[in-house]
């Protein structure tokens, strides 16, 4: 059993089959976080420290005992306004004004299998893949209660964090802080990494020394946005891909929020994620309740290696949903490279029956299908079909596609309005905004107010009345802007704090409903490419749109930042038209297609542009693509270099078995007399053989991943590395 309990000394142990987790609660009842790391087998109390540290006062029970603090012993769920002066995980203000929280130990509970959370998604297992345990805390002053949850998922060295606030007094409290997780690491960790970036340059992994006090990756943008991604990783100085100890910590919520690093006055390094504190205000009534998103954390004695692949396992086995969670992905062609507005049946028909020709499964067709929608300055909102350009409507157009042999996609910007619109006409009070102050465009459109159920009720008639229109197999869920101007008609004024993330709760509902009704269609999640690239979403939709920047060259960076946490088939990832339209970067075909193919494999641009042999090339590409689809979206992902800094990027995709194993990647800079670029694969079986089918080599996987392996010389810049190794029986 993952979770052992000692009633005696009140410890909990936590084991998954690399890792173990430990916590106590101590002679006065707080709840002290004793250890996260690898298995130890004994209680870690031992290293517990006291330090007489000044200016850290004592908590009244303890006496004189001046080195009993709140603010140096390591906790498991800090609380704000009573003596633990770094960061908090939860703060509430009561009824007289006060805002202190003593949290302390009542009971606790284990039982088999995952716990889920109503109305958001979770990490789901049966109950002989998971155990979950709760810890019950109470206020020392006030009818305030807090369970902790734990979900543990031994095989897959996963450990889930929720808590539970309750309020079980008569009157109102205002919970301002509620984080998913706390974790406080003994010392020894002091890098991170987190995932910035901006518009089309979304995920860059940017490793840093931890600086004394307090570091911070957040969206307050009511996403969780371009800028920076719910996921970290703390680690030491020495760690890297095959060594050394790492925790990954991810959230799995697609609105604002935080993720605080601090590095404290004894160098000991705590973790706070959750709901963005800024603009939260939540009011509990008596006898209400509040549950936060799922934390997902995994540590690694083994470097990034071995926390990617139990990330890339969880959310593709727990996490997606559906019947596309494992399924092969079809390959599809989007019109908006290729069109943008500037489209009618008959230019649709075009790229699908040339896109047909080729060996694609899906035509997807992207923005500007729906109401009046020539440029981004309209239409939003107004989900029923342009038949001036489609004039005979979806279903004859998706009639057409399939005909090809081909099935038919949609764009949709649910959650958008455009004033210029039919539905903004009629329902201006269902676009967010302050009364008596203009609420800020942004791409010239507003948003709808998600946390009101007639909104919600309007957006599933639409949306479902289209799928029933035609055969529609598949939905690009796009969200094209950050969230400001908070205000709803529909909550009462010392509510409002609670809209971001009733917003998201209603923006899930929705989600819910339709992926439960439209089982069959696949859905891809976007938001200007990869700005709500979070688990949140991949719970609904098991692919999102990487980033709007297709430069092949550029998404190697992207998509390595994006491989930290997130699975490869996650990664909606598209071959599109040189010079690029983001970058002008001129690019080979098959170096836009390996980079392509590291994700949910696409075209973007009109194959009838190619010429014969570029055609021919993007035939083989499809057939390749088929055939090992399962390796590069089931196998394990190995990330060889590092394309920020190394002149090359490199990956590797490795079958389960250990079997086959693909290299793919780009060589940045052809220099003229240079020495060979070299690459060591990893993942093989030491002792087997590999053919090598590009030169018919053979060689032991021990050599390959000690001494590597030389590449060709390449002539011109950004060739593609494909190395395919099978072992010989
Ligand atoms: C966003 C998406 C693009 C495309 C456009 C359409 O930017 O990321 O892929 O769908 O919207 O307006």
């Amino acid at each position: 059993m993952p979770v052992i309990v000692n009633e005696k000394s009140r410890l909990f142990i936590i084991e998954t089959d690399n890792s173990e987790y430990q916590l106590m609660a101590d002679e006065y009842g707080v709840l002290r976080h004793l250890w996260y790391g690898e298995k130890v087998g004994m209680s870690m109390e031992y290293l517990c420290e006291y330090p007489d540290v000044g200016f850290s006062g004592n908590i009244y029970e303890a006496g004189n005992r001046r080195n009993y603090s709140l603010d140096t012993l390591p906790l498991e769920y800090s609380c704000a306004g009573i003596g633990d002066y770094r960061i908090s995980a939860v703060s509430a203000v009561h009824s007289n004004g006060s805002c202190a929280l003593d949290l302390r130990y009542t009971g606790y509970k284990i039982t088999d299998g995952k716990y889920s959370i109503e109305g958001l998604p979770a990490v789901y297992a049966d109950s002989s893949e998971a155990q979950t345990l709760e810890i019950y805390l109470k206020d020392t002053a006030s009818d305030i209660t807090v369970t902790l949850k734990y979900g543990v998922l031994p095989k897959l060295d996963i450990i889930t964090r929720s808590a539970v606030i309750e309020n079980k007094g008569e009157s109102s409290v205002f919970l301002t802080n509620a984080a998913s997780l706390c974790l406080d690491l003994p010392r020894g960790y002091d890098e991170w990494i987190h995932f910035h970036g901006r518009h089309t340059m979304e995920r860059i992994a940017e490793r840093l020394p931890l600086a004394h006090g307090i570091q911070e990756s957040s969206s307050c943008r009511g996403t969780s946005s371009h800028q920076q991604n719910p996921s970290i990783i703390l680690c030491n100085k020495e760690c890297t891909e095959t060594n050394g100890n790492c925790i990954g910590a991810m959230l799995m919520y697609s609105g604002s929020f935080s993720a605080k690093v601090e590095y404290d006055q004894l160098d000991q390094t705590r973790l706070v994620m959750g709901i963005n504190p800024e603009l939260f205000r939540w009011e509990l009534k008596s006898g209400e309740k509040f549950c936060t998103p799922e934390a997902v954390v995994s540590f690694s004695a083994n470097g990034f290696e071995r926390l990617s692949h139990n990330f890339h396992k969880t959310i593709r086995e727990h996490i997606c949903r559906g019947k596309y969670k494992l399924a092969e992905r079809p390959v599809l062609i989007n019109n908006w490279e290729a069109t943008y507005f500037d489209f009618d049946e008959k230019k649709i028909l075009k790229i699908a029956a040339q896109a047909a020709q080729l060996g694609v499964d899906l035509l997807v067709l992207d923005d500007g299908w729906f109401g009046k929608r020539n440029d981004d300055c309209s239409g939003l909102g107004d989900w029923f079909v342009n038949t001036d350009k489609l004039h005979g409507g979806l279903g004859t157009l998706a009639e057409k596609i399939k005909a090809l042999g081909m099935k038919f996609g949609l764009w949709f910007e649910p959650e958008m309005v455009s004033e210029d619109s039919e539905l903004y006409r009629a329902h201006p009070e269902w676009a967010i905004h302050i009364p008596d102050r203009k609420p800020n465009r942004s791409r010239f459109q507003l948003l709808l107010d998600m946390t009101r159920a007639d909104v919600r009720q309007y957006l599933y008639e639409m949306i479902s009345s289209i799928l029933k229109s035609a055969d529609i197999s598949y939905i690009k869920w796009d969200m094209n802007r950050s969230i400001c101007d908070w205000y709803s008609a529909c909550l009462e004024s010392g509510k409002m704090g609670e809209m971001p993330h009733r917003y998201v709760l209603g923006l899930y509902e929705l989600l819910e409903r339709l992926t439960h009704d439209f089982p069959d269609v696949l859905f891809e999640g976007c938001s200007g490419g990869g700005g709500r690239f979070d688990a949140g979403m991949l719970y609904y939709c098991p692919q999102i749109w990487c980033s709007d920047d297709t430069d092949a060259v550029e998404r190697t960076t992207i998509q390595y930042g994006t491989s930290f946490f997130y699975p490869i088939s996650a990664v909606g990832s598209h071959v599109s038209a040189v010079p690029n339209h983001q970058t002008g970067r001129v690019t080979p075909l098959e170096t836009r297609a390996v980079t392509a193919m590291a994700g949910s494999f696409g075209y973007e641009l009109d194959l009838n542009t190619l010429s014969e042999s570029e055609k021919q090339q993007v035939k083989n590409q499809i057939l390749r693509f088929k055939k090992d689809g399962q390796l590069i979206h089931n196998g394990l992902y190995y990330r060889l270099s590092n394309p920020i800094t190394d002149k090359l990027a490199a990956w590797e995709f490795v079958s389960n078995d250990g079997k086959e194993a693909l290299v793919n990647g780009v060589v940045f800079h052809t220099e003229p007399n240079h020495t060979r670029y070299r690459i060591k694969l990893r993942g093989l079986m030491p002792e087997a053989n590999y053919r090598l089918a590009e030169s018919g080599e053979s060689y032991t996987g021990r050599a390959l991943m000690n001494g590597g392996l030389l590449l060709p010389k390449t002539w011109g810049d950004y060739a593609p590395i494909e190395l395919h190794f099978t072992a010989e029986t």
